[in-house]
Order: C-alpha cells, then sequence, then structure tokens
C-alpha cells in the first residue's frame, strides 16, 4: 500500500524537484547514443531525455513505480524496462558483463539498500570505454548539516521509501576505482553530485 502511494505521488512532486534537476538530467543524458542503462528507472522521469537511436534498458524492482513508467513507454519505443533491483541475480540473463555504454544512477544509490554492490554491479556492466553517469543528493558537510541529515535520515527515510540523506556517494563512487571526467558538486545544505565516470583515466 505504502510503495502505491509513494509511486503515486512522485512525479507530482518530481514536478518541483524537477525546475532545479530537470536541465541537468537533460544534459548528461540527452547527447547519450548506444546502449545505456537506467537503474532504478522509478516512474521513468529519465525517458523523456533519451535519444530515439539508443537502446535503453530501464530496471527497477518496486511493480508500483515501474507500472507509471509503463504507462510512458508508447512514446518511447527505444526503451525496455524489467521489474528487477541491481543486485537480482536474474539480470545475468539480461544485461552480459562489459556491454553497457552508460549506466545512469539519478537519484537511486540514496535508496539502494546496498550502494556499494550495486556500484560493482555498474563496474561489470560497462564497457571498457564506457561511462557511468550520476546525479544524487549526498551527505552535506559541516556539523550542523550533516549532523541535521544523519538525526533526521531514520525518520526520512521511513517516508521516502527507503531514501537516506546521509550516504557519502561521492566517495563510495571514486573508492570503487571510478575516475571523474566530470565531477560537481551542487547545492549547500542539501548537497548533490553531478558526474560522469569511467573506469580508466
Ligand atoms: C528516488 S527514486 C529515483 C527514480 C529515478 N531514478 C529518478 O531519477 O527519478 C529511487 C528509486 O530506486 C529504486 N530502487 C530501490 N532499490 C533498488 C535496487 N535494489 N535496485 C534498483 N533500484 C532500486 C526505487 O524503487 C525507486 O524507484
Amino acid at each position: 500500500m505504502y510503495k502505491k502511494i509513494f509511486a503515486k505521488v512522485y512525479d507530482p512532486i518530481m514536478v518541483h524537484i524537477e525546475k532545479g534537476i530537470g536541465p541537468k538530467r537533460e544534459a548528461l543524458l540527452s547527447p547519450l547514443t548506444g546502449k545505456i542503462l537506467d537503474v532504478g528507472c522509478g516512474t521513468g522521469v529519465n525517458f523523456q531525455y533519451f535519444r530515439k537511436d539508443a537502446q535503453v534498458i530501464g530496471i527497477e524492482p518496486s511493480a508500483a513505480m515501474l507500472a507509471y513508467a509503463k504507462k510512458k513507454l508508447d512514446q518511447y519505443p527505444q526503451i525496455k524496462v524489467f521489474n528487477l533491483g541491481v543486485n537480482d541475480p536474474k539480470l545475468d540473463d539480461i544485461i552480459a558483463p562489459a556491454s553497457m555504454d552508460y549506466v545512469i544512477s539519478t537519484l537511486v544509490l540514496c535508496t539502494i539498500p546496498n550502494p556499494k554492490e550495486a556500484i560493482q554491479n555498474y563496474k561489470k556492466w560497462l564497457k571498457p570505454n564506457g561511462k557511468l553517469i550520476v546525479l544524487e543528493h549526498i551527505k552535506s558537510e559541516g556539523r550542523f548539516y550533516g549532523g541535521l541529515q544523519e538525526v533526521l535520515n531514520p525518520v526520512w527515510k521511513g517516508l521516502a521509501d527507503g531514501c537516506n540523506l546521509n550516504r557519502q556517494t561521492d566517495q563510495y563512487i571514486l573508492e570503487a576505482g571510478f575516475k571523474a571526467d566530470e565531477h560537481f558538486y551542487l547545492g549547500n545544505k542539501l548537497r548533490w553530485i553531478q558526474g560522469v565516470y569511467g573506469l580508466s583515466d
């Protein structure tokens, strides 16, 4: 029931947030061609930015979120979706190792239960010259806002379908061995990263 409510309110809430991050999604996603994996595609907010000549796979474990994504698919024949989470072994039948030109991870490493394991899968799925594209909120710097996020996190996580305010996702990506082609910090009180990462320099 809760998942259904979250899925129903997601796009209406995101309309407001997208005023800020929509142009960043567009800048990151609209130039991409080739094989693209949209991890945790949710209700399909990214779909509008993918080129028609790209080959896009979306994976999403919440059937409720995916139901909204599926409603958009008529407009996007280049996209196929699967009701699977990032660590589901069934993905081995769908995504071969080293087969993806791009892995897209927008607002999802905050929610995936084991983000470090997910990042290892991103590495596995990317071609040697493939790129990981990330747009994500992370733990804020500074004692006050960082501390507030720690305090609020349990309540927020309950309200926002498992989303965490206090992850240091920027560090997890670099510690996993990704090298930044682009890596910007956005915001202050609520800090974000916008990045493009490769497996080698
Ligand atoms: C905040 S939403 C972001 C949706 C979309 N990526 C976007 O940019 O709007 C987080 C999504 O991560 C999904 N998620 C949670 N656990 C996951 C997992 N193990 N693998 C893939 N996606 C997951 C959730 O179901 C939810 O749709």
